[in-house]
């Protein structure tokens, strides 16, 4: 498969070379000025070029990233990594959408036509690299609406060595995003249906 990752943060470089040791094509976009310096390609190209696409910019490039790939993802599943924070230097990290508004919801929002799906958000690039292809299986949460990318996500999370988890649509990313009960939650596969509908029912 091939696979357009835009943002060149600590997420993306481990996905991408994990995709690539399972044998997909994969590339990494990088801010437009580093292009003559490193020969990396832009978001738009990297949506260009993926069949499936890994958003996982900081937020608060995340509109201006929207606004050049939109185009270039219709109708494609695009896995987003993103939490809905931006940093403030008298507060910290801040919710950067309204309560109970996903930030995957603002994503489609912006691009409408692409088949949205929340991925990779739960645990950090070092859970992952510590967990990954081991047993217990790490559950990886995914919702969305479409059944393309839900089928897409699955098969690119196993191909990592996770176990992909549905759990429902956008409107459940919630539950996954900054304030949410599934955020920065290991779980293994065999207590994710547990987990699951402990979150759902508003516990932890
Ligand atoms: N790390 C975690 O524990 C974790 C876990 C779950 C979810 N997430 C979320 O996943 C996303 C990525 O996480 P991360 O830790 O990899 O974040 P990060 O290190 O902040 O990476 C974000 C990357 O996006 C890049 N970017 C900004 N503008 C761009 C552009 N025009 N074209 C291409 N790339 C651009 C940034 O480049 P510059 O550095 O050059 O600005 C940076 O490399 C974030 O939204 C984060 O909140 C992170």
């Amino acid at each position: 498969m091939r696979i357009g990752i835009i943002g060149g943060g600590e997420l993306s470089g481990s996905l991408a070379e994990w995709w690539k040791q399972a044998g997909h094509e994969v590339i990494v976009s990088s801010p437009a000025d580093d292009r003559e310096l490193t020969g990396i390609v832009t978001a738009t190209d990297a949506a260009a070029f993926g069949e499936v696409v890994l958003f996982a910019p900081d937020w608060a490039s995340a509109h201006t990233l929207i606004d050049a790939t939109a185009g270039a993802m219709t109708g494609k599943p695009v896995l987003d990594a993103t939490d809905p924070v931006v940093w403030s230097t008298d507060h910290g990290y801040e919710r950067a959408v309204p309560i109970g508004h996903s930030g995957i919801e603002t994503l489609s929002d912006w691009a409408p036509d692409a088949q949205w799906v929340k991925a990779f958000n739960t645990c950090s690039p070092g859970v992952l690299r510590r967990r990954r292809g081991r047993d217990p299986l790490l559950a990886e949460f995914i919702c969305t609406d479409h059944r393309a990318a839900r089928v897409a996500a699955a098969r690119l999370i196993e191909d990592v060595g996770f176990a992909p988890f549905f759990a429902g649509g956008v409107t459940n990313a919630c539950l996954t995003e900054a304030g949410g009960p599934l955020r920065l939650r290991e779980v293994d596969v065999a207590d994710a249906t547990a987990v699951f509908a402990q979150a759902v029912s508003g516990g932890r």
